[in-house]
């Protein structure tokens, strides 16, 4: 592949194709055979787009930022690479001093990248570990001594332990932002700060995303030197397989038309996404006492919480998983059917995250997002980062499964609303 200027935005042939499929192979992209039988063992027929157009690069050593699709492959984009390189110049793992860091907004997300740095490496002699907080730090402190090549982690832990002289960032030669925009926000920028200014100068640095906000890329850029700019799809761009849907509801009949949809066994695995903490518990709630086997994650959990929930999400155990944004960027759940967007999300960026989470690696999916009056706003913001409008689909069908439609006129309906809005529809009746 033509090295290009920098900056410069690469697309393959010229011009934007799907981003799941691509016409090289990855013995072309110039990878070891460790990896490539690795690869080969999990199914891997082709590289995606991402991984044809950032792996050739990555091997020669550039910086680069890399943008594309939400589950396009960005984790094997970097990490394949990074082993390749990094099996190149061997070296006895030396302790506390990883030769390669990935940082990563989430602990699960952290965890998922480190296990897949172990299934594609793992024909080679490297070690990666990993590192979050919401557990103790005994046993990540115990591999750090032992020497990792590659370290992945969430900033706040990382921070603890260099802290602590149990890491010492000195050695490393690559260096990763995955979700990278999200990293250089306003939550992660002073702690991603303070990790950068202990890297050395020399060194590789990469960031991936499937969304960009101008404000960041200049940020970005910062970071990098002489980077390549490698764009697949403009950033925030959806999956073309994501069927996109928004209902209009009142706020009040939120939890009847997610319980009526429910109703329906084609929503296997429902990724339920809420604005808040408490809204997940309530709706998870909601859908337990219904006999719907539901989970919430969230940030007011504990890890060992947080990992159940997700792990049997994972397995099937649970039907629908209820979370905060934290599950929004990252996760590779198998047969997610739908995404709900239960709340709108106020950053149109985290909506292209929270629906990614279906429809990965050239599979199907579903998001629909309910919408009351006062997520209007979102709504136009999420349809102008993405550059398409949503399909309105009528609440009127999954709302009489759930026995709410006709709420008004049905008095058993509106006893089970509570006298605090009978009485306020009294007060209007006799004062109108
Ligand atoms: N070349 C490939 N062929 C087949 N499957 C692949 C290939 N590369 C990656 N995958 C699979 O695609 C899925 C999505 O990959 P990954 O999680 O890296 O996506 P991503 O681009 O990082 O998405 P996100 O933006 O949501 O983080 C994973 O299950 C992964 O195993
Ligand atoms: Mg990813």
């Amino acid at each position: 592949m033509k090295q290009q200027d920098p900056g410069a935005y690469v697309h393959p042939d010229g011009g934007p194709t799907s981003a799941t499929t691509s016409n090289t192979t990855f013995s072309e992209l110039g990878l070891r055979s460790e990896l490539l039988s690795a690869l080969r063992g999990r199914g891997y027929e082709k590289p995606t787009p991402i991984q044809a157009q950032s792996i050739p690069h990555l091997l020669q050593e550039r910086d680069l930022l890399g943008i594309a699709q939400t589950g396009t492959g960005k984790t094997a984009a970097f990490a394949l690479p990074m082993l390749d390189l990094l099996g190149d110049h061997e070296t006895e793992p030396d302790a506390r001093r990883p030769r390669a860091l990935v940082l990563t907004p989430t602990r699960e997300l952290a965890s998922q990248i480190d296990e897949s740095f172990r299934a594609y490496g793992k024909r080679l002699p490297l070690r990666s570990t990993v590192v979050f907080g919401g557990v103790g730090q005994g046993k990540q402190v115990d591999a750090l001594r032992r020497g990792v090549d590659v370290l992945v982690a969430t900033p706040g832990r990382l921070l603890d332990l260099m802290t602590q002289k149990h890491v010492d960032l000195g050695r490393v030669e690559i260096f990763v932002l995955d979700e990278a925009d999200r990293m250089l926000d306003m939550g992660f920028l002073r702690d991603v700060k303070r990790i950068v200014t202990q890297l050395p100068a020399e060194r590789q640095s990469l960031l991936f995303s499937a969304t960009m906000p101008a404000d960041i890329a200049k940020l970005a850029k910062s970071l990098l030197r002489d980077p390549l700019r490698v764009e697949v799809t403009p950033p925030s761009s959806t999956v073309e397989k994501i069927e996109q849907r928004v209902c209009f509801i009142e706020k009040r009949d939120k939890r009847a038309l997610l319980t009526g949809i429910l109703q329906d066994e084609r929503l296997e695995r429902v990724l339920v996404f809420t604005r808040t903490k408490h809204g997940a518990d309530r709706v998870a709630r909601h859908l337990e006492a219904r006999g719907i086997r539901a989970s919430a994650l969230h940030g007011n959990k504990s890890q060992g919480q947080r990992e159940r929930a997700l792990s049997a999400f994972r397995s099937g155990g649970v039907r629908a998983l209820i979370a905060t944004d934290i599950a929004a960027r990252g996760l590779d759940v198998r047969g997610i059917t739908h995404v709900v967007n239960f709340d709108l999300p106020n950053m149109p960026e985290s909506y292209v995250h929270r629906i990614g989470r279906t429809a990965r690696a050239g599979r199907e999916g579903a998001a629909i997002s309910f919408c009351d009056p006062s997520e209007r706003s979102y709504l136009a913001l999420i349809e102008r980062e993405i550059r398409r409008k949503l399909d309105v689909v009528s609440d009127t069908a999954a709302l009489r499964q759930a026995g709410a439609v006709g709420a008004v006129s049905n008095p058993q309906a509106r006893r089970a609303r509570g006298p605090q809005r009978r009485r306020t529809r009294r007060r209007r009746r006799t004062y109108a």
